[in-house]
């Protein structure tokens, strides 16, 4: 306990310090680096060369690797790997699936519910829809990708003969002037005469109703639907040299320097 411990509480300088410090041994004295686009998130337009921070952490060396405070991913990594390791939350994925199994949809459907949101649950929220077509692309059968690359756009225009009104949740979530952006339009043009809208669209059906966080949903019930539907290598996700591997790679090393 130092000399200050008794007498006073820790100064903001002090409190940081002890954070740094606890954060290093959390990872193993390596030095982790966030992306630019973190910090953008955060509002923070700064930026840190490599060689002013290593100069505050002398001796040290770059996180090129895992990040040990992450849930540890195999050597060969599976979908269902980063379902349990790096998606924060799967459970509106999986009441979505669930939804769409109960009405009696195909696989190709039931599949594109089950990740319709992975961009969301373990990527980048803005513009999810394309990067988890983009994601998913090599593994499924091009209406799935399709699908949860258009239900972007297509969530926010009500198709009621499919039995989709514009949500309520988005009235209360962007108010009643929200208005999307003309590429948004567009999309949702080109979509609506396109031979797999319909796919899209049941994305969208089955989706606003699944927010219930008492719901008991497994993803066990989907390791066939998996199985039969989205193409796994061999060599893991991330290994396979598609043109999404690197997207999977980032997602199981946020933190690796380069
Ligand atoms: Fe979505
Ligand atoms: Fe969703």
């Amino acid at each position: 306990m130092g000399p200050h411990a008794a007498s006073r509480p820790l100064t903001l300088s002090e409190q940081a310090d002890e954070l740094e410090e606890k954060m290093m041994n959390e990872l193993n004295d390596k030095i982790a680096t966030k992306s630019a686009l973190f910090n953008l998130a955060d509002g923070n337009f700064d930026y840190i060369g490599g060689a002013e921070l290593q100069a505050r952490h002398p001796g040290k060396h770059f996180l090129m690797g895992a990040d040990p405070r992450l849930p540890k991913m195999s050597e060969k990594p599976t979908l269902t790997d980063f379902f349990k390791h790096r998606f924060v939350s799967m459970n509106h994925l999986l009441q979505s699936a669930t939804l769409a199994l109960k009405a009696g949809h195909e696989e190709k459907v039931v599949l594109a519910c089950l990740l319709h949101d992975v961009a969301v649950a373990g990527f980048i929220r803005c513009d999810h829809g394309y990067w988890g077509a983009q994601l998913i692309e090599p593994y499924v059968d091009e209406e799935v990708s399709w699908a949860v690359r258009v239900h972007q756009a297509l969530r926010f225009f009500p198709d009621e003969s499919a039995g989709y009104k514009y949500p309520d949740m988005y009235l209360k979530y962007f108010g009643p002037d929200y208005k999307p952006e003309p590429y948004i339009v567009e999309e949702y043009k080109r979509a609506r005469c396109h031979k797999y809208y319909m796919t899209a669209r049941l994305i969208c059906v089955n989706d606003i109703y699944a927010f219930d966080p008492d719901a008991k949903v497994s993803l066990d019930d989907f390791v066939d639907i998996i199985g039969r539907n989205f193409k796994q290598p061999k060599e893991g996700l991330g290994f396979d040299n598609t043109p999404s591997s690197h997207m999977w790679r980032t997602l199981m090393w946020p933190t690796r320097f380069l």
